[in-house]
């Protein structure tokens, strides 16, 4: 959620921190303050409500100086977004200041006991400021020894850093369930919420692990335990560059993002068949005999990833012949599902920092399963949790609305599926490559529907004013229906839904009334014929409709008003062609009302908090 950044070295950090926090602001966008240790050891705050460039705009002309600072962009949980709740918050003295992602859960028991025994004065809604009171309520001499006594009393999921007047070259920082990735610099010290914030200035990084403590100074870091005994993060190196965090000349990242998508599927495909020809996953090298063993899989994740997920269940039950069920991470660990070391729990997350999947991962493993995470983010929770992960490489994704995070996942869990039919001996050898060898046919093929975008934009534009958009769909198509709606709906703001085709006439079909629009998966398959049928019933009570088919299928024209065409694929492959058509179409709905397409309201990139 929230956005974080430090910096202390030898330069003004003020440039420094707002240039990370823009690349950070996806994760939050609601308000956004820094805090600069002066040189004669004073705090400067300036913060504001709304968007980064709010912030920018009450900042001096000639900067602010100071070499050590902190700074933050925020996705509110407590409290509204204003300028008193915006972070950094101060100590009732001035004298510490902190920024904060995550929640306390237990802060209002904290309060009080700092209102009864200190008369702690609060002059904001939030959580963070029991952070800043509780620190220096502890201060006896030593800022870290102070976060770590603060750190011990916290419950929840939470990452914050701290500067001090007193110590006013160093931050503090400490985290638990939220993530808090270190930058050791040649000259200087940083931490971000995020890897996006430091890339310009390193690749080599360092992920602060739960419970630890960083001190962050000009000659470098220290981490330590909540004891205060020695310790280390986990350290790895980024592998993609500051090109990516740049939007390349398209107007938005979520547009760049849908044309990155053949290359993101080409790069997640690379080196999954060894020399002999069989399917390998280099990160997962659990026991075959217990892959054979499986006998129950289930799918964990949220939003565009459950979607993913749902494409999924189709191709390992079809190859791999396990029964999958698919879950909402945030549902999954509150039903006491029925888990054994038979069980394995896939758990899909791009940023692999969603707190609702990492709790259901971390809840399998404990309840004795064992956990794959797919994600795009090398050292993220998720892959530091599981027992063994298959890596996306879709690079860095920075619009809101996820785009080639889901097609890179559907490209990954299908090697998955594959991998397992192989290893379970469901599946030929050859078979398994003869699908591998269509999914690297993928690429190309996405370049040909990339390329209608133009008629693609026409029909949204013509529908821009619809009071609400129904996908429909059947099989493949129904996770595409459910994830067309979805990104409609969050940059559009248009009421939209999804929904299985076959359901329409048991109650959704209420809904349609004259020329409102449908957009209908009906690709060729073994339910083409049903899907038909069900744009049939409601064309006949007045729908529009927009049709994706299959090229060439020229009979299904006749059912539809339009019809975008994409090429003709293996059954299950489909999604990844299927889906550009319906991320175009929510992408210039959205231009179109001029919507904030990268940054949509209420919404942030990476949710930290359940
Ligand atoms: O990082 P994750 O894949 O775990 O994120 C899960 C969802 O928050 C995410 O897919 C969200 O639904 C999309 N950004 C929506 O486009």
């Amino acid at each position: 959620m929230c956005g974080i950044m430090g910096y202390t070295g030898r330069d003004d950090c003020l440039g420094t921190i707002v240039n990370g926090l823009a690349r950070l602001e996806y994760r939050g966008y609601d308000s956004a303050g820094v805090a600069v240790i002066s040189p004669d050891a004073e705090i400067t705050i300036h913060k504001k409500a709304g968007k980064l460039a709010n912030l920018r705009d009450t900042l001096p002309e000639g900067g602010v100086a100071g070499t050590c600072g902190i700074g933050h962009t925020r996705w509110a949980t407590h409290g509204v977004p204003n300028d008193v709740n915006a972070h950094p918050h101060l100590d009732p003295t001035g004298t510490l200041a902190v920024i904060h992602n995550g929640i306390i859960e237990n802060y209002e028991q904290i309060k009080s006991e700092l209102r009864e025994r200190r008369g702690a004065v609060f002059t904001s809604d939030t959580d963070t400021e029991v952070i800043a009171h509780l620190v220096a309520a502890l201060y006896e001499g030593s800022l870290p020894a102070a976060v770590r006594a603060a750190t011990k009393r916290f419950e929840g999921q939470f990452a914050f850093a701290v500067v001090d007047i007193r110590q006013p070259d160093v931050i503090v920082a400490a985290k638990r369930s939220a993530p808090m990735i270190l930058g050791h610099l040649e000259d200087g010290s940083m931490l971000s919420s995020d890897v996006a914030g430091l890339i310009e200035h390193t690749r080599e990084v360092e992920a602060l692990l739960d419970d630890q403590i960083a001190i962050l100074t000009p000659e470098g870091i220290t981490v330590t335990d909540l004891d205060g005994a020695a310790s280390e993060g986990h350290r790895y190196t980024v592998d993609w560059d500051v090109e990516a965090a740049e939007k390349q000349g398209y107007d938005t990242f979520m547009l760049k993002e849908i044309h990155e998508q053949p290359q993101a599927v080409s790069d997640t495909l690379l080196g999954r068949v060894d020399a002999d020809g069989r399917i390998v996953l280099d990160q997962l090298d659990f026991d075959p005999a217990l892959l054979r063993a499986t006998d129950k899989i289930y799918v964990v994740a949220c939003g565009t990833s459950y979607h993913a997920g749902m494409v999924s269940k189709y191709a390992i039950e079809h190859w791999a012949r396990i029964g999958v069920e698919v879950e909402f991470a945030s549902e999954f660990r509150y039903r006491d599902p029925i888990l054994t070391r038979s069980t394995l729990v896939v758990a899909i997350s791009q940023s692999g920092e969603t707190a609702d999947t990492i709790a259901a991962a971390e809840y399998a493993k404990a309840q004795g399963a064992r956990v794959v995470a797919v994600t795009n983010i090398v050292g993220s929770t998720l892959a530091r949790t599981a027992d063994a992960t298959v890596y996306t490489r879709a690079g860095l994704e920075v619009a809101v609305a996820s785009t080639k995070a889901f097609t890179t996942q559907i490209i990954a869990l299908s090697v998955l599926a594959l991998f397992l039919a192989q290893e379970r001996r469901e599946m030929f050898a050859e078979e398994c490559r003869d699908m591998l060898d269509r999914m690297e046919a993928l690429p190309a093929l996405m370049h040909q529907v990339l390329e209608q975008e133009e008629h693609i934009a026409e029909l949204a534009r013509r529908w821009a004013d619809a009071q609400y958009v129904m996908f429909i769909g059947r099989q493949v198509g129904l996770p595409l229906a459910l994830e067309g709606a979805l990104k409609l709906k969050e940059i559009s703001y248009i009421h939209a839904e999804g929904f299985a085709s076959g359901e329409m006439k048991h109650g959704p079909i209420a809904l349609i009334d004259e020329g409102g629009p449908v957009i209908a998966l009906a690709t060729e398959g073994h339910v083409k014929s049903k899907v038909v049928s069900n744009i049939q019933e409601v064309r006949a009570r007045g729908a529009q409709v927009l049709l994706v088919a299959t090229e060439g299928d020229t009979e299904v024209k006749a059912h539809a008003d339009h019809v975008i065409y994409v090429p003709d694929v293996h059954e299950l492959l489909y999604p990844v062609l299927t889906v550009l058509p319906l991320q175009l179409i929510g992408y210039h709905m959205a231009v179109e009302l001029g919507r904030d397409v990268d940054q949509p309201r209420n919404l942030a990139k990476t949710v930290t908090v359940e």
